[in-house]
């Protein structure tokens, strides 16, 4: 069994897209409505929340717990993976991923895993735009990722601080339109007004309005799909490391939250119009 954890609901995004290529894995997944959203909380606070969930889900059997969310994955997982595992009494046989690693593999195709700059990508003079929260593009961690394996790439990154929250609240599309239209505006500001060759839409939740900023970045940006990379990825791990499924796993899906159940499986339908019901964790 996998687990999956988001700070809410952007992170079914890709756990539809793990479920649609793995048919026969089991997944659990956790949703931390009691403290989404994460996007603009203070570091430590993301850091505590994350490890509960993890613990949680590790505590259901789920040995390996991807982290589905960007601002997680930007703040917490070297923390979890450095300092805490290691500790914790979880050490043997369990493991935490994340899903910016991936992310940038599929931007600068430059495989898992790498960490010093690939031929022919040392010479890729490219620009990637980055929108995330502020906690995903304040940590850095996009560019960081991105200059080990393209040195020569312009990042170009844009805090979207209200994004996340009006999706998750299902705001009016007209709301919608106007955040992602000031966020890619801010961002060809920062850029000379040069198209990026490729956008990132580095939080789970911005998927659902991809299609306003494909209405707003100019048509040359190929925007990049982060639950079909994440997924690439995935694949590739779990062939390498089929020791975390089970013999017996006929492709069950448990959905979990923090929050209100029947609240938040409600709203879980903009993410996925036929998702099961969520239960309490
Ligand atoms: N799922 C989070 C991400 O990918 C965004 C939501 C939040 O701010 O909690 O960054």
């Amino acid at each position: 069994m996998i687990g999956v954890f988001d700070s809410g609901l952007g992170g079914l995004t890709v756990l539809r897209a793990l479920v649609e290529r793995f048919k026969t894995v089991d997944f659990v997944y956790l949703a931390d409505h009691a403290h989404v959203p994460y996007g603009n909380q203070p570091s430590e606070d993301i850091v505590g929340y994350t490890r509960a969930c993890v613990e949680e889900l590790f505590s259901r059997g789920a040995k390996l717990t991807l982290l589905g969310c960007n601002t997680a994955t930007a703040v917490a997982l070297r923390r979890l993976q450095q300092d805490w595992l290691p500790q914790s009494r979880w050490v043997a046989g369990h493991n935490v991923l994340g899903i910016v690693a991936p992310t940038v593999e599929g931007a600068t195709q430059t495989p898992w895993a790498v960490t010093s700059p690939q031929y022919p990508q040392k010479y890729n003079t490219d620009t990637i735009a980055v929108f995330g929260t502020t906690r995903t593009i304040t940590s850095g961690v996009y560019p960081e990722e991105i200059r080990k394996r393209c040195p020569k790439v312009t990042v170009v990154q844009q805090i979207c601080s209200e994004l996340a929250g009006a999706i998750e609240n299902k705001r009016p599309e007209a709301e919608l339109d106007a955040l992602v239209r000031e966020g890619v505006e801010a961002m060809l500001a920062n850029n000379g007004e040069m198209p990026p060759h490729r956008a990132i839409l580095g939080c789970t939740h911005f998927p659902l309005v991809e299609h306003l900023f494909r209405k707003y970045l100019p048509p040359f940006t190929r925007i990049l799909s982060q639950p079909e990379v994440v997924a690439d990825s995935f694949e590739d791990y779990l062939a390498r490391r089929s020791n975390y499924l089970n013999r017996d796993e006929r492709g069950k899906l448990t959905l979990l939250t923090t929050g209100d159940p029947d609240d938040v499986s409600e709203k879980a339908r903009v993410f996925w119009p036929d998702v099961p019901a969520f239960a309490k964790a």
